[in-house]
């Protein structure tokens, strides 16, 4: 549909923005004039009945003229309805309302369809190109706006916590925008594998958005489960983690890595506060993708600075990774996503995707509310068939101090080769 209104404005299926939006503006027009042109005459002709009652009837009819008037604006109103259909139809998007007030422009031309020049590409099949962004995106519009609203070629607004939030209300993947980023200077980076460990200076990392404006704060705080003082490199449990087992339930890396006999080499940590999981399997030339947003912390450019990758991704999102290619998935409390029983189990179907046949999932002290909490997980993980390489159900004390006994599930799982 919106491809043949497209071509109306030249005939041509040229691949020209310009020229796909001045024709959709033509359209537009032509359809504005068209369907004032109809009110005009509507409002002249229709009803001839009571047209000549009231022509012919020397006292004017109140009740009669606003009973036109009315019919008038319902005519308006649905005329706008269906130019809106239009400009939908046009862009080719039926969830997002662009027709709502204040929607940005820029929104506008980011969602416009391109026709391929060529016609369909033979080797994908497709013929024209779609912009990607989240469904969800829909319910927050008017902060998608917001997000939408900057001056082309100009500096971003410093909002990258909007865009934060949109992503945790499933507006995912953000649309793309043509604004610079705020400029974080980087000085004093470590090289690599000092980085891993070297304290990262503050002034490279954005305080914007975060209640805490220092390490210090940070530091004190409990983040997450898996995240208490984890910006202090130097001192506390931080850089123990993975190499020192403080309850049964902690593996140690060499541990596990021995389980696999070699073949480990590129990993996907899954909530992986500030990255100490994939410096440590770094420092065993393994390399680990460090899922995190940055929730009330500067994760991800914390990470980026200690030389790992960090992907900035909700787990809502479906991983961006082709099937049978990790050697290694690590997850923790983070798993947890709350929630209906299927959400964890769209989330376990995802990871057991991306990971091998013989590769690990290593499922570190996931915090189980109770024993029924437990059971049902066990029984999630039993489904996939999954070899227990290492299986502990301990308890430990509240690491911010509660003091009370909790339980943890942690398991060293091998994926079968399936049929
Ligand atoms: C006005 O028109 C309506 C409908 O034609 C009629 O019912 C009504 O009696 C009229 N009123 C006067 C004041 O003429
Ligand atoms: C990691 O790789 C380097 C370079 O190949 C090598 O020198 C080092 O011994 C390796 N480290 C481990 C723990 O395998």
């Amino acid at each position: 549909m919106g491809s043949v209104s497209l071509n109306i404005g030249d005939g041509t299926a040229k691949f020209k923005r310009a020229t796909v939006c001045s024709s959709a503006v033509n359209i537009l027009m032509i359809f504005s004039v068209i369907s004032t042109n109809l009110f005009a005459l509507y409002a002249f002709t229709s009803s001839p009945k009571h047209q000549s009652h009231v022509l012919h009837n020397t006292h004017k009819n109140f009740s009669l003229i606003s009973e036109h008037v009315s019919l008038i604006l319902k005519e308006i109103d649905s005329s706008q309805k269906k130019l809106a259909k239009m400009e939908k139809e046009l862009l080719g998007y039926e969830t997002i309302d662009i027709s709502r007030p204040n929607i940005a422009n820029e929104l506008k031309f980011f969602l416009q369809h391109h026709q391929l020049p060529l016609g369909k590409d033979s080797r994908t099949g497709i013929t024209e190109m779609v912009a990607s962004v989240g469904h969800s995106c829909e319910k927050s519009a008017d902060l998608l706006s917001q997000y939408m609203t900057y001056k082309v070629s100009g500096p971003c607004p410093d909002d990258w916590s909007l865009g934060q939030k949109l992503i945790l209300r499933g507006c995912e993947p953000l649309p793309r925008r043509r604004c610079f980023a705020k400029p974080v200077s980087k000085v004093g980076l470590s090289p690599f594998p000092i980085s891993l460990w070297k304290p990262v200076s503050e002034k490279i990392l954005t305080w914007s958005g975060i209640g805490c404006k220092n390490f210090e704060c940070l530091n004190k705080k409990k983040l997450s489960r898996e995240c208490v003082g984890c910006f202090d490199l130097a001192n506390g449990y931080e850089n123990q983690k993975y190499v020192k087992a403080t309850s049964k339930s902690d593996f140690v890396i060499d541990d596990v890595l021995a389980l696999a006999s070699g073949g480990i080499r590129i990993g996907f940590d899954i909530a992986g506060g500030s990255g100490t999981f994939a410096a440590r399997m770094a420092e065993r030339n393994v390399t680990v993708v460090t899922n995190t947003l940055n929730i009330d912390a500067p994760f991800s450019e914390f990470i980026a600075a200690r030389g790992l990758f960090p992907l900035y991704l909700s787990l809502d999102h479906r991983f961006p990774f082709y099937d049978n290619v990790f050697d290694l998935v690590h997850a923790s409390s983070g798993l947890d996503m709350g929630g209906k029983p299927e959400k964890l189990e769209f989330l376990m179907f995802d990871i057991d995707r991306i990971l091998r046949a013989g590769g690990l999932f290593w499922l570190d002290n996931f915090f189980c509310s109770d024993e029924e909490k437990k059971k049902t997980l066990t029984r999630l993980i039993e489904r996939f068939g999954y070899k227990k390489l290492k299986w502990v159900v301990g308890d430990k004390v509240d690491t911010a101090g509660s003091g009370k006994s909790e339980i943890y599930l942690s398991a060293v799982l091998q994926k079968p080769a399936r049929g």
